[in-house]
């Protein structure tokens, strides 16, 4: 393994964006009290993605201090995985799969079009646009030769790529123009080109060639007991010698659907009490995506939580969409405890 070092230039100090902290917030509360450090390589990335791009030994100490990890223990996981940039890097991170497959696949063109366009590998381009190295094996191989791209729009792969479509993709990057993702031919996915060429006879999956057969070992009288002749109509001699044919058994009652259970809206508030919500996704189970759908509900503090009943979870439980998970996982018992501890 090749030994890394941190960058010789520093930032003085290092802070999560809001949507950094929130996000760190919900690693951190995954994990018991004790075993917090668990978070670390979340909250490494979430700390390089607020860093444009790479992560600074400032940001290594914050992390350390936030898990209670001596600050030599982040530095070693930091140093240790490589999807961990320890110097700052261009605005798009180019990634190129040198493995087996994209190299037989034409990965050395690609690598060529790099170092003529953007320079160096693990050097940041002359305008600050790019930096680029080889990677291993980014597990789509069916699409090589491809690279991986990560930039302030997340990280997406590029597949199907020769020199031609490479430079275009860095010229359009360049550009800010508009990039397709995926594959860079006609291809969809990875159906072969010119489109799918199997199962493309409907008569293979729509039943219409289902014949049906005779199954050798099948219990004797079964086929017959299945086909069973219809009961002939019973009839009765009535007092005057005529016939009368007996009354057909009552259709059986066709159950009636069972009505939706009642729900009922919880009290909600048009915004946090003073201004100042509580950390709802401290709820195990609740993440900063629902946090924020509770709050366009009306749902800011635990104690509100605490107090709902089953009509109301059920309420909420449709809000969500979520199938009696309020239930499972416990989110009311979690709520009174968090109300309590905060002093509600
Ligand atoms: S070899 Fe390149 S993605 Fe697998």
């Amino acid at each position: 393994m090749s030994a890394r070092h941190l960058a010789k230039d520093q930032p003085a100090s290092f802070a999560f964006s809001k949507e950094g902290e929130s996000q760190a917030k919900y690693w951190i509360a995954k994990y018991p009290k004790d075993k917090q450090r668990s978070a670390v390589i979340p909250l490494l990335w979430i700390a390089q993605k607020d860093n444009d791009g790479w992560v600074s030994e400032p940001a290594m100490r914050v992390i350390g201090d936030r898990l209670g990890m001596a600050y030599i223990r982040v530095l070693e996981v930091a140093t240790f995985y490589t999807m961990f940039k320890l110097e700052p890097v261009g605005e798009h991170l180019i990634q190129v799969c040198g493995t087996t497959p994209c190299m037989l696949r034409g990965s050395g063109d690609l690598i060529k079009v790099c170092k003529s366009k953007i320079g160096a590998k693990n050097t940041v381009s002359a305008d600050g646009k790019f930096t680029w190295e080889e990677v291993e094996c980014l597990g789509a191989c069916v699409n090589a030769p491809m690279v991986q791209i990560s930039n302030a729009s997340g990280d997406a792969y590029y597949e199907d790529l020769d020199a031609a479509s490479m430079e275009k993709l860095l010229d359009d990057l360049a550009a800010g123009r508009k990039v397709k993702l995926g594959p860079q031919n006609s291809r969809k996915s990875s159906e072969p080109l010119g489109g799918a060429l199997t199962l493309s006879d409907k008569s293979l999956f729509d039943g219409s060639r289902a014949k049906k057969i005779k199954i050798p070992n099948a219990p004797k009288g079964a086929a017959k007991a299945k086909a069973a002749k219809p009961t002939p109509k019973k009839t009765t001699l009535i007092a005057d010698g005529k016939k009368a044919v007996a009354k057909a058994p009552a259709a059986k009652t066709v159950a009636k659907p069972v009505p939706a259970a009642k729900t009922s809206k919880p009290k909600l508030l048009k915004a946090a009490r003073k201004g100042v919500a509580d950390d709802l996704t401290r709820i195990s189970g609740v993440g900063p995506k629902i946090e924020g759908v509770l709050h366009k509900l009306g749902v800011f503090h635990f104690d509100q939580i605490a107090v709902w009943k089953k009509a109301e979870v059920d309420w909420v439980d449709e809000q969500l969409k979520f199938k009696g998970r309020i239930g499972r996982e416990k989110w009311i018992a979690q709520a009174k405890k968090l109300a309590k501890e905060a002093g509600k």
